[in-house]
């Protein structure tokens, strides 16, 4: 049975039709009838949090830097921290608070796309990967994942994508507008060349939705926009 049923979903936007959805596949997952689902929530593991927390080294630094997170008024950095370590507790409940049936999980901007180095990048995916997926491992009624993946290379980006959707049941993926690349972390990939094409094969073959998430524009764009008003 195919796992990813937000698949057909998310591609026709048929939010109506999710009984059709269901019954086309295999996996059962919470669905009251009148629930939400709710996509790119940020889960952060602790190694990720103090990253964050580190001097902010520009945004074509090879280390993971958390510009884009949002904080909200009334919590405290702490708060907010801790929020995005859990899932089974204060996330659960504000589900049930605001009748959200499943929430897909995703790492936060910039992840993987963030560290320059091919090797750190591809490992802080694959552990993330299977730190999420061991996670939500006894509430997949509820959660689910798209995987973290290194943009260095399109046929290690697809091969652990396949892993991820085949044996961690992950629905897709979320990667970040470009890969920060080079040794001086001032080349920035973008998935529209060619060479990107055995990524979205495989994709189109796994037939899982790629989220591209918005992040803070690469230097040379910053400065061309924004020099003026620093
Ligand atoms: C899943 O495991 C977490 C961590 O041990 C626990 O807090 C949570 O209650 C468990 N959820 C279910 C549905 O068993
Ligand atoms: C990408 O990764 C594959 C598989 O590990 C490898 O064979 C290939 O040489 C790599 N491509 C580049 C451009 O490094
Ligand atoms: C995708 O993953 C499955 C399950 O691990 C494996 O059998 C298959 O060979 C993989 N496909 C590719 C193209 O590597």
């Amino acid at each position: 049975m195919t796992p990813n049923f937000l698949s057909p979903l998310l591609s026709s936007l048929l939010f109506i039709c999710f009984g059709c959805v269901i019954a086309h596949s295999g996996r059962p997952w919470r669905d009251s009838g009148w629930g939400t689902i709710v996509l790119e929530e940020a889960w952060a593991t602790p190694d990720l949090l103090e990253d964050a927390a580190a001097p902010p080294l520009g945004h074509s630094s090879s280390q993971t830097t958390f510009h884009n997170i949002d904080f909200q008024l009334g919590e405290t950095h702490a708060q907010l921290n801790a929020n995005l370590l859990d899932i089974h507790h204060q996330r659960l409940r504000r589900m049930d608070e605001n009748d959200i049936d499943f929430m897909v999980l995703s790492c936060p901007s910039p992840c993987a796309q963030g560290l320059a180095d091919p090797d750190a990048a591809n490992r802080l995916a694959y552990s993330f990967n299977n730190k999420l997926a061991a996670a939500i491992a006894n509430n997949t009624a509820r959660f689910g994942a798209f995987a973290a993946l290194s943009m260095h290379n399109a046929t290690e980006a697809a091969l652990e994508l396949n892993r991820t959707v085949k044996e961690l049941d992950f629905l897709g993926a979320m990667i970040f507008d470009y890969q920060v690349s080079g040794p001086n972390a001032d080349r920035f990939l973008y998935y529209d060349q060619p060479e990107y094409d055995p990524f979205w094969r495989m994709v189109t073959d796994l037939d899982v939705p790629v989220y591209l998430h918005p992040r803070v524009n690469a230097e040379p764009v910053l400065s061309l926009l924004y020099k003026h008003a620093p």
